[in-house]
C-alpha cells in the first residue's frame, strides 16, 4: 500500500486545511528611499512602483500603507550631494525625515539603514580604516536615535561596527535601542537595482573586501555569534532567495529574530517575470512565503505594498 497525499490537493479549501504556513502582514518591512526637499517623487527605472520621495510625498505615501495594515519602514537617506559628515547631521536627511514621519504617523515602526555608500565620492561603506568608519557608523546610529528611530541596521560589513554602535548608544542612554544587524550579508550580484536607487554604486572594484564571499555558511554563523556577543538584538540575512539555508541554519542556531532581505534585484527579476507573462503574479506571494517557511521572523521587501493589497486574496491557491 502506499500513502495518498494528493487527497490533500483535491480543491483550494482542503489545501488550505493542510496548508503550513501563512503569510501575515506585520511579517514585513518596507524599504523606504527618501530625499531631500519637498514635492519630489521619483521613479527608480529599474523597480516598478517604487520612488525616491521627500518626506512630505512619503509620508503620504505611507500614511496610506498604515491603513492597509504596513508596521514597520527601513529608511535610506539619498542626499543631493555626496559628504559623509552629512550623514550624522541632526539636520540630515534620514534624522529630518524620522522626526516628521514619527511626529505624524502614530504606530509605524522606523528603522534607519546605517550607511554611508549613499553619502562617500566612491560609493563604498568604508572610508578606509575599518575602525575609523565603526567609529562613523556609531556617530551616524546616535543621530538617527536621537531623531527618533526606534532601531537601528548598520549594512556595512565592518567589523566590529555593532560593538561601537551598541557602546554610543548605552552611554547616551539609549540602551533600549535594539541593534538589527546586516549579520550576514554577502557580496552579491542581486543589488543592482538598488545602487540606482541610492546612487551608491562603487565607483571602482566591489565590495568583496568586506560582504561576505558567497560560498561560505559557516562563516555566516560565525558573523552572527559575533555580531550577538557585541549587541546585536535581531539579525538581518542578505539578500533572500539564493539564501535560505542561511536563514534556515541561523533560525535553528540562534534564538532571536531573524530578518531576511527579499534584495532589489530579486524584485526586479520577479516583476521581470509577471512583466513578461512567464508568470502568475503568485510568484510573489511563493517567494515570499518561501523566505518565511525557511525561518525568517520578518520580511524586508519591496512587495510590502502589494502584500497589504492583497494579502488575503493570495493566502491559498
Ligand atoms: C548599503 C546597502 C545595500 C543594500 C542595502 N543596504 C547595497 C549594497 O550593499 O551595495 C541592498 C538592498 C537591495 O538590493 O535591495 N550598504
Amino acid at each position: 500500500m502506499f500513502k495518498r497525499f494528493r487527497e490533500r490537493r483535491i480543491n483550494k479549501d482542503i489545501r488550505l486545511k493542510y496548508q503550513e504556513i501563512f503569510l501575515s502582514k506585520d511579517d514585513f518591512i518596507l524599504p523606504v528611499f527618501i530625499v531631500e526637499g519637498k514635492e519630489r517623487k521619483e521613479q527608480i527605472l529599474s523597480m516598478k512602483d517604487v520612488y525616491r520621495m521627500s518626506v512630505d510625498i512619503a509620508i503620504e505615501y505611507l500614511l496610506h500603507s498604515v491603513e492597509k495594515g504596513l508596521q514597520s519602514i527601513l529608511i535610506f537617506g539619498v542626499p543631493d550631494k555626496k559628504g559623509v559628515e552629512q550623514a550624522f547631521d541632526d539636520e540630515g536627511v534620514v534624522q529630518n525625515a524620522v522626526r516628521k514621519i514619527k511626529s505624524d504617523i502614530k504606530n509605524l515602526q522606523i528603522i534607519t539603514d546605517v550607511c554611508i555608500c549613499s553619502y562617500t565620492e566612491n560609493g563604498h561603506c568604508h572610508i578606509g580604516d575599518n575602525d575609523k568608519t565603526c567609529e562613523l557608523l556609531a556617530k551616524i546610529a546616535l543621530s538617527h536615535v536621537k531623531a527618533g528611530a526606534d532601531i537601528v541596521a548598520p549594512s556595512d560589513m565592518m567589523d566590529g561596527r555593532v560593538y561601537y554602535i551598541r557602546k554610543i548608544l548605552d552611554q547616551h542612554g539609549f540602551n533600549k535601542i535594539p541593534i538589527l544587524s546586516y549579520a550576514a550579508k554577502f557580496a552579491s550580484n542581486f543589488y543592482g537595482p538598488f545602487r540606482e536607487a541610492a546612487f551608491s554604486s562603487p565607483a571602482y572594484g566591489d565590495r568583496k573586501t568586506y560582504q561576505m564571499n558567497y560560498a561560505n555558511s559557516k562563516e555566516a554563523m560565525e558573523e552572527i555569534e559575533e555580531d550577538i556577543r557585541e549587541g546585536a538584538e535581531m539579525i538581518m540575512i542578505k539578500p533572500s532567495l539564493g539564501y535560505l539555508d542561511i536563514v534556515y541554519r541561523a533560525k535553528e542556531k540562534f534564538d532571536l529574530p531573524v530578518y531576511a532581505y527579499n534584495v532589489s534585484g530579486e524584485y526586479a527579476s520577479i516583476n521581470y517575470l509577471i512583466d513578461q507573462k512567464l508568470a502568475k503574479e503568485e510568484i510573489i506571494y511563493e517567494i515570499l512565503l518561501s523566505i518565511k517557511r525557511a525561518g525568517a521572523d520578518k520580511i524586508v521587501s519591496y512587495f510590502t505594498p502589494y502584500i497589504l493589497e492583497k494579502l488575503y486574496e493570495y493566502q491559498s491557491f
